[in-house]
């Protein structure tokens, strides 16, 4: 498991809370994106320390950039989130597998490109947090984040988004942190917590579990993105 030699490489750094540093990407240099694969058009590039991702196709072409780790359940995420471009809406894939259980990048499932049912209603299973809604009006006019459980497209949780408006952020960035530990999903920004979900408390198919993370961009969001981190609880 590459995750295990990260931890052994990061001299298997521990919080006070007892968890295990899994990954962590600073954005330092050029290979920092070495191994993460795009599925759709993404333009993602590193400088000062900073991924930018932006769209790289036309109006209604999005794209999911997987990490190209694999983790297991019980983990901690965090990272920095600063929106540079309005609309657009951030999303945060995770726990992704095949409907059963296997690998998302097993050649016997459909291909994808970034639109959307093709991670909603197909032949993945994954939790998926969308934050920065802002692509549609009716987005736009009620802040909130969003918490979906696929497949099926099932809305499992709900918060309002404490993210201002790209004329608002005046250089900020946003701590995002989301715990997946087992049954239980809280997602927090700056400590906040927007929403949580008890996966045995909604009927909605198997509990996820581990695997895959991945970012999600929807056009024509630009955004910074810093300091992600992958801790084992
Ligand atoms: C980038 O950060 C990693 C640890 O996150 C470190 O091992 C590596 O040496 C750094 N690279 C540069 C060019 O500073
Ligand atoms: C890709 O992103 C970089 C940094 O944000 C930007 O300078 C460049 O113009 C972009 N390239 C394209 C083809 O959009
Ligand atoms: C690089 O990042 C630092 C720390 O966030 C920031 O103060 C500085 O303005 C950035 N420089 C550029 C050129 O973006
Ligand atoms: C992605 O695939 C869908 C069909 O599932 C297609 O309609 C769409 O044009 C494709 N988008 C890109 C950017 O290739």
């Amino acid at each position: 498991m590459r995750w295990a030699i990260f931890s052994i490489i990061l001299g298997l750094a521990a919080t006070s809370k007892g968890e295990t540093l899994l990954y962590r990407n600073t954005f330092n240099d050029t290979s920092a994106l070495h191994g993460w694969v795009a599925e759709g058009p993404v333009n993602a590039t590193v400088s000062n320390n900073t991924l930018t991702l932006a769209g790289a196709g036309g109006p209604d072409d999005y794209f999911v950039y997987w990490l190209p780790e694999v983790f297991p359940d019980r983990i901690r995420i965090a990272w920095e989130f600063q929106p540079i471009q309005e609309p657009g809406l951030a999303m945060f894939f995770f726990g992704a597998t095949s409907v059963d259980g296997g690998s998302i990048f097993d050649p016997s499932l459909k291909p994808r490109n970034g639109s959307y049912p093709q991670y909603h209603s197909s032949d993945i299973r994954l939790l998926h947090a969308s934050y920065f809604r802002r692509r549609w009006p009716e987005e736009r006019n009620f802040h909130v984040a969003n918490l979906r459980k696929s497949p099926g497209f099932h809305l499992v949780a709900q918060g309002a988004d404490p993210i201002p408006s790209v004329e608002d952020v005046q250089g900020a960035y946003y701590k995002i942190e989301v715990v997946k530990d087992k049954r239980e999903v809280t997602f927090k920004v700056n400590d906040l917590l927007l929403f949580s979900f008890d996966d045995t408390k909604s009927d909605t198919g198997p509990v996820v579990r581990g695997r895959r993370i991945a970012l999600r961009g929807m056009q024509p969001l630009i955004a910074n993105y810093r300091n992600l981190e992958v801790w084992k609880l």
